[in-house]
């Protein structure tokens, strides 16, 4: 099962490829988590996009390419993966068709009204990237992660500002995949507004039928 999971900042790509990851075994790839690592660890990649990153902006085409080219090569995933955050162009979509070959493209509809409401409330854990929120998914000790006992943080391009400018790169360069990956018949769409376990099961019985067709 190989696939691309769309969708704006906030509908829940990080949470649910982490619940398919943690239930059926399938390698979550993402690109976001890729890059502020490496800001974290202050790698040549993490120099060159932490600006960007901080503005909310898009790291540049190749050099995001580059970076899924290489990690779609290692042996785990081979069989299945689930590319949470990328691709996030028309030119990153063409690129990945051209070294990986797709079952679908899910994308997550959620209203922007709700994604400031999510972003905002986000905690994120400094060790294992385990991802909470203050009202709809609170730790069960304030500011430390249920999983590993570490630190929970804020991730710094969840300020309102950034945020917005988040949405707008989303609904400029992104949204339009939803129509290129649908004129490919490879687009599924799931409601992501409800609660994570609500999605979590629609994605299972909607992706058994899409794959099955
Ligand atoms: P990235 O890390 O991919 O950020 P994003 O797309 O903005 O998405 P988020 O991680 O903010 O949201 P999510 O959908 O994963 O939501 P989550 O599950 O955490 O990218 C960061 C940056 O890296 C980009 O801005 C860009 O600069 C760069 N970048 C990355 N990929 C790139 C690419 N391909 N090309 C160029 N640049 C790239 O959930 C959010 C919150 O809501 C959490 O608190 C969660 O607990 C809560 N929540 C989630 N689901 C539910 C639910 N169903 N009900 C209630 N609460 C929920
Ligand atoms: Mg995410
Ligand atoms: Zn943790």
């Amino acid at each position: 099962m190989k696939l691309v999971f769309l969708g704006p900042p906030g509908a829940g790509k990080g949470t649910i490829s982490r619940m398919v990851s943690e239930r059926l075994g399938i390698p979550q790839i993402s690109t976001g988590d890729i890059f502020r690592t490496a800001v974290k660890e202050k790698t040549e990649l993490g120099l060159k996009v932490q600006a960007i990153l901080a503005a909310g902006g898009l790291v540049p085409d190749e050099l995001t390419i580059a970076i899924v080219k290489d990690r779609l090569s290692w042996p785990d995933a081979q069989r299945s993966y689930i590319l949470d955050g990328f691709p996030r162009t028309i030119a990153q979509a063409e690129a990945l068709a051209g070294f990986s070959s797709l079952d679908a493209a899910v994308d997550f509809e959620v209203k922007d009204e709700l994604i400031l409401f999510r972003l905002t409330g986000r905690r994120v854990c400094k060790v294992c990237g385990a991802i909470y929120h203050v009202v709809t998914k609170p730790p069960k000790v304030e500011g430390m992660c249920d999983l590993c006992g570490g630190e929970l943080y804020i991730r710094n391009d969840d300020k309102e500002e950034t945020v917005k400018a988040r949405l707008n790169a989303y609904h400029e360069e992104t949204e339009p995949l939803i129509g290129w990956y649908g004129n490919r018949s490879l687009l599924l769409t799931i409601d992501g507004s409800p609660d994570a376990e609500t999605v979590y099961n629609a994605f299972i019985s909607e992706i058994g039928r899409f794959l099955r067709k």
